[in-house]
């Protein structure tokens, strides 16, 4: 049982593995965990104790700490995984959807949505050339599950600006027949409540973000100091999943922390955090980054 307050942990970067880590952080604690964890078959990030996963042994890997997650939410709270999959022997290898499947039916996940986060700025690789029978893979999927049966969820957070024709829709011009505007997938639009001004669109599932920051201040540090630096999810990404997920306040974990992505954006948002990961290199890095990105951030204590 944890013996800890949860405050011992909050706003810092903490080594270790996060099944073990999270051990310590109470029941119920936490209300968004949002992270991207090594991939399978992807590089090992140089710390001990996190090698290849292959993708056979994946979930065998994940369920310990996928039962520690799910022990610290709050009842309302969510978990969202970024994860990509992987070509294995000419084929897709099925792991992240097997490991969907597990989170549901043997922790107790509640599968909300699945988001698609396209990342505009794929370079080129191997599949580039055409003869492997497909294109490279410019998303990776970020999916989110509920604890329980109610999670928060602020739409408006996220809302984007209306196109042209639609304000003129909302403006009462253009509507035409509404009866006419039957999508060839049957999509019905002929509804008052859908033609509503509510101060902004739907972002719908799919997020748009090039991952293009290389030459921030994060990897010139990393370049100094001769430190190889973790796959990192852009800013824009974890602001849409804290902005919607959680109020001003909220706790946020990543136990996969990396460079720090999720605690930054949740400082810059006003709301709690706590980072993990197995590389006390990337938690110092971490450290110092908030330090640098936000205001006041060098308040915050250093890794554990
Ligand atoms: C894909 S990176 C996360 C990057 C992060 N989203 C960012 O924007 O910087 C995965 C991270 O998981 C860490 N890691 C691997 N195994 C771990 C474990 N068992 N517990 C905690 N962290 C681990 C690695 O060191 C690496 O930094």
């Amino acid at each position: 049982m944890a013996k800890h307050d949860v405050k011992d942990f909050e706003n810092r970067f903490i080594t270790g593995d996060c099944g073990e880590v999270l051990k310590d952080i109470p029941a119920q604690s936490v209300d968004l965990i949002l992270t991207s964890p090594p991939y399978a078959d992807r590089r090992d990030y140089g710390s001990k104790g996190a090698a290849l996963i292959a993708p056979d042994e994946y979930i065998e890997w994940f369920a310990p700490k996928a039962k520690e997650f799910y022990r610290v939410l709050k009842d309302d709270g969510s978990f969202v995984l970024n994860i990509s999959d992987k070509v294995v022997e000419n084929f897709q290898h099925l792991y992240v959807f097997k490991l969907v499947i597990y989170l549901c039916e043997e922790v107790g996940f509640h599968y909300v949505r699945d988001y698609i986060w396209h990342n505009t700025a794929t370079p080129p690789n191997v599949f580039s050339r055409g003869g492997l029978g497909r294109t490279k893979k410019s998303h990776e999927y970020c999916f989110w599950f509920a604890k329980g049966e109610t999670w928060t969820f602020n739409m408006d957070a996220i809302r984007r600006p209306y196109s042209k024709d639609m304000k003129k829709f909302l403006d009462g011009k253009g509507k035409g027949d509404r009866a006419q505007n039957q999508r060839p997938s049957t999509h019905n639009f002929n509804c008052e409540k859908v033609w509503a001004d509510n101060g902004g669109a739907d972002p719908g599932t799919v997020i748009e973000v090039g991952n293009t920051n290389s030459n921030d201040a994060f990897a010139k540090l990393c370049r100094e100091r001769g430190i190889g630096h973790p796959a990192r999810f852009p800013e824009k990404l974890a602001e849409f999943f804290i902005l919607s997920g959680t109020n001003e306040g909220a706790l946020v974990i990543d136990p996969f922390s990396g460079s720090g992505t999720t605690a930054v954006v949740a400082a810059k948002t006003g709301r709690r955090f706590i980072g993990i990961d197995s590389n006390a290199d990337y938690n110092e890095l971490a450290s110092e980054r908030i330090a640098m990105e936000t205001e006041g951030g060098d308040g915050y204590a250093g890794q554990a």
